[in-house]
């Protein structure tokens, strides 16, 4: 399911090369978070959280914690958030133990899904893991009317001591975009070869909208955030609105929605934390079924 095996020791120095603002992102995202009860602070929990660099931008005035189906970039991201509860988990399984503030998806970390229905679940359980007036921010792929006839690109980055070299070409096939990266890294006399490649799907905004919307919560679409097909605003109404909400999460949240009868979050695995130390107070990320190899 998910392709970053080999590149994910790579992916920040790529990603810094071709000038992705992170710490930028991070104070967007910031004020869209909701205020804090007094004096606590802000829980957020960021779901394909990869390599972990929003976490690293948010970390120092909110309580974070990650989850990401991939070992390699979970690992990347323990490296630099030693002490941050880290979860490897199935965007599409899991269910926390305690509400967040403001549950976050980004860089299109929900286009590696396959299909509406993924989307749909992997939607119900963030918003069935935020706390009333909790916000759920979600940077959509492209949509359909927004992918441009695809055109080979490269980047140079440096990562340590290697060269990397990355040429992209991209191929449209019905409601997803497949991009094939082919890779070359040289460090000394020494060069690596590998290809990798990402199948992500393209839906229209309108879409999410719906599905936010049939889960209970208040939304919109941010199109000026500054990549893919724009940010999902949405947000659990508070607790006035919130026996209307409770109903319609019981028809479309996560555990209503998966029909195989193995989403019972009490009987599914206990995701690894990355923080032996963790408090108590921490929330536990559960996944509901062993995540996809
Ligand atoms: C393009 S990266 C984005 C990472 C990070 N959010 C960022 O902004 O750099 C997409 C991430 O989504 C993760 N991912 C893909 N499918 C997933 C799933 N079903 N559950 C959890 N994470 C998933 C991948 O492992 C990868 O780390």
């Amino acid at each position: 399911m998910t392709s970053f095996e080999r590149s994910a020791r790579l992916y920040d120095a790529v990603y810094r090369a071709r000038g992705k603002d992170y710490a930028r992102e991070a104070a967007r995202l910031r004020a869209l978070f909701p205020t804090p009860a007094s004096g606590r602070p802000l829980r957020v929990l960021d779901v394909g959280c990869g390599t972990g660099e929003h976490l690293v931008h948010l970390r120092d005035a909110t309580r974070v914690a990650g989850l990401d189906l991939d070992a390699t970039m979970l690992a990347e991201a323990r490296r630099k958030l030693p002490d941050t509860p880290l979860f490897r988990a199935d965007m599409r399984r899991f269910a926390s133990r305690r509400p967040f503030d403001a549950v976050t998806c980004l860089f299109a970390a929900i286009g590696y899904l396959c299909g509406e229905g993924d989307v749909r679940r992997a939607l119900g359980c963030m918003a069935a893991a935020l706390r009333d007036g909790g916000a759920l921010l979600v940077e959509l792929p492209l949509a359909p009317e927004q992918l441009a006839p695809a055109r080979p690109s490269a980047l140079r980055a440096r990562c340590g001591d290697a060269e990397i070299a990355r040429a992209a070409d991209a191929a449209r096939e019905r409601d997803r975009l497949l991009i094939r990266f082919e890779y070359s890294v040289r460090s000394g006399d020494r060069e690596e070869r590998f290809t990798e490649e990402h199948s992500m799907l393209s839906l229209p905004a309108e879409l999410y909208l719906r599905i936010a919307r049939s889960l209970g919560l208040r939304a919109r679409i941010d199109a000026s955030w500054p990549s893919g097909g724009g940010l999902l605003v949405a947000s659990r109404p508070a607790q006035g609105t919130r026996a209307r909400t409770r109903s319609v999460r019981r028809r479309g949240g996560a555990v209503a929605q998966s029909g195989d009868g193995k989403l019972d979050p009490g009987a599914g695995l206990r995701s690894r934390r990355s923080a032996p130390g963790a408090s108590a107070s921490t929330p536990t990320i559960r996944s509901a079924a062993r995540p996809s190899p």
